[in-house]
């Protein structure tokens, strides 16, 4: 069997698909060079950059050979999934193994924008000595809000509260308080949260748009390690400049390698280039998973 790992994946589980009598082939390819290599695989293993869509799909089941994509993370918006499916190509990801990474970055967000700690990085470096005017917030007795309350957001509230954090959530398949957090329908969450952070898939449309942030508590700051696109990113700037939202930490865009300077380079904004997922524990867990759904695919049809 060959494997095809387009995006990299942890030493660790690369040897171990090896170990396993996998042929391993590591390199990523533009799209137009990936639809004549995918065919001389049985499956593809990739995280967020390489994009399956129709046109590498259709190459794939023209081929005949390729059996599987396996998503090394969690979100599945960069894969055709159902087109996939539907032409015999299973689809799987790895969606237990990244959660404390994406939760402590949230946490490294909420930190960060509390205590300017992305402002006083530059300043410094520019010769300032700014502290009268760096006069933060403690994160202590604050409400965060978290929107969805699946694995990354228990994560995430699971450290809030150590920190003394009150931690409301709003779900969509959940509608019972549980784990010591209170559930709240999305406008009271909007209206109680000093806080709010995303945990959501892509879904197409922005959850967090001007009605939204015009709900949101004066002051409030909002974090999105989720995906790019459940945040509107002009109704944030707005609402940035008009200080409705006092800071913003954002890992994911709608566009990535995003173009948005103006985001980017927001004196309000904190910003990291998609790397929830992107720590050695992490990667060496997804990397374990990926091979657990490899080798049960193929050797127990799973
Ligand atoms: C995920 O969906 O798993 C995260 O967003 C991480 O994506 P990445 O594997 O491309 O870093």
């Amino acid at each position: 069997m060959r494997i095809l790992v387009t995006d990299g994946m942890a030493k660790s589980g690369i040897e171990a698909l090896k170990a396993q009598g996998f042929e391993v082939v590591e390199q990523y390819f533009e799209p137009e060079e990936l639809k004549e290599q995918i065919k001389n695989f049985d499956a593809i293993v990739v995280r967020s950059a390489t994009k399956i869509r129709q046109p590498i799909i259709d190459a794939a089941a023209a081929g005949g050979r390729l059996k599987l994509i396996v998503r090394a993370g969690v979100g599945v918006d960069n894969i055709d999934v159902d087109y996939a499916e539907e032409k015999g190509i299973a689809v799987r990801n790895t969606p237990n193994s990244s959660s404390a990474s994406v939760a402590e970055l949230t946490i490294g967000h909420m930190f960060t924008l509390a205590r300017f700690l992305h402002h006083s990085n530059l300043t410094m470096r520019a010769g300032q000595w700014n502290k009268k005017i760096y006069k933060g917030i403690e994160l202590a007795n604050k409400t965060l809000g978290l929107i969805g309350f699946g694995r990354i957001a228990r994560e995430t509230a699971k450290r809030a509260k150590a920190l003394g954090m009150n931690v409301i959530f709003t779900d969509i398949a959940l509608t019972e308080s549980c784990d010591g957090c209170e559930f709240v329908s999305m406008d009271q969450l909007l209206t109680k949260s000093d806080f709010i952070s995303l945990h959501v898939p892509a879904s197409g449309k922005p959850i967090l748009g001007q009605e939204e942030f015009s709900k949101m508590k004066d002051g409030v700051f909002v974090i999105n390690c989720a995906r790019g696109g459940v945040v509107c990113e002009t109704a944030l700037l707005e609402a940035l400049d008009s200080g409705k939202v006092a800071g913003a930490g954002i890992d994911v865009f709608i566009e990535e390698p995003t173009k948005n300077e103006k985001l980017v380079n927001h004196n309000k904004v904190s910003v990291t280039p998609h790397i929830g997922a992107s720590t050695k524990e992490a990667q060496d867990r997804v990397g374990a998973e990926t091979v657990s759904v490899i080798s049960e695919f193929f050797n127990k049809g799973a």
